[in-house]
């Protein structure tokens, strides 16, 4: 079993079989992590660039350091400092990233779209890390990763994911993971910041955050994508807080022991309270540790798929 594609561009484009291949491939990359010596040779002699127009600490970092720890050679291209900033194209970015002999092109841009311009055009593989409000597969994948880590399975979990939908390419590709793998996702969040045009009950939207939360095994808040939003979505950033922060009070009517978990970075007091954040049920830091597991994963089964070929 392999993937199907030469590039991951959204949690859509895979199937089940293939989304299960890359976490059960990713509890084997966890065991690398918890050993003596973090070195495996699985990207010997392979190159991978980190392309970002987008802030990141997370994603980039331990898309870095998987590529790192797998053997491969590894750099970081970003706006700042690089032709971007004299005006150059991201079709002419990426071509001369792609000219450099590049295996691996892991993308984050604020267009949604911009990966799968680019993937056609070059040759390296291509990483969706983010593509505007689009998609962020490998955060749904390290999340269904986690999930399943604590939960046994996907299949029947009830998830509530909470706040700025609208806005959030986690959200999205989390509903796309989630229902794939047989799991019951519920969405909520204010009215302004919830998808509009779409059939509702198709993907289970929720009038309140308590609806949502009633009996959940999980509850995911959002950070709220101001840099995204247009103004007056929210009357407040305080008046969110104590309306629709994933507080004690939401969590007493989900499961007692359904897991709390946030893609980061958080507002802390917005999105949830400190407490609730460092709370035991909280798996947020655990998310950090299996997103370089799912990205060793991901680099490791691209880059295998392309040396048979
Ligand atoms: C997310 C993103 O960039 O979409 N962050 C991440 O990758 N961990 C979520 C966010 O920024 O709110």
């Amino acid at each position: 079993m392999r993937l199907l594609n030469k590039d991951l561009l959204g949690i859509q484009q895979l199937t089940a079989e293939e989304i299960n291949l890359i976490l059960d491939t990713a509890k084997t990359m966890k065991m690398v992590l918890s050993a003596n010596s973090k070195k495996t040779a699985h990207l010997q002699g392979k190159s991978v660039i980190t392309l970002f127009y987008e802030n990141s600490t997370r994603t980039r970092l331990s898309f870095e350091m998987a590529a790192k720890f797998m053997g491969a050679s590894s750099a970081n291209v970003s706006s700042s400092g690089s032709s971007i900033n004299k005006g150059e194209t991201l079709v002419d970015t990426a071509m001369t990233i792609d000219h450099m002999a590049t295996d691996v092109l892991i993308m984050r841009h604020n267009q949604s779209g911009a990966p799968h311009l680019i993937a056609p055009r070059i040759n390296a593989s291509v990483i969706n890390a983010g593509d505007g409000m689009n998609e962020h597969p490998t955060q749904a994948l390290l999340d269904l990763f986690t999930m399943r880590e604590h939960k046994g399975t996907l299949k029947g979990l009830k998830v509530a994911i909470l706040g700025d939908i609208v806005h959030s390419r986690v959200a999205r590709s989390n509903f796309y993971g989630l229902q794939k793998m047989g799991a019951e996702v519920r969405l909520a969040g204010p009215q302004t910041l919830l998808p509009q045009h779409i059939d509702r009950d198709r993907l289970h939207i929720c009038d309140s955050h308590s609806e949502a939360a009633e009996q959940a095994d999980v509850v995911m808040g959002l950070r709220l994508q101001l840099e995204r939003m247009k103004k007056g979505l929210i009357p407040s950033v305080s008046e969110y807080a104590r309306f629709f922060a994933v507080d004690r009070k939401l969590l007493d009517l989900a499961c007692p022991d359904a897991l709390i978990m946030h893609p980061g970075p958080c507002n802390h007091g917005v999105e949830m309270p400190s407490d609730i954040y460092d709370s035991p049920q909280s798996v947020i830091q655990e998310q950090v540790t299996n997103g370089l597991a799912v990205r060793m994963a991901i680099l490791y089964l691209l880059v295998s798929r392309r040396n048979v070929e």
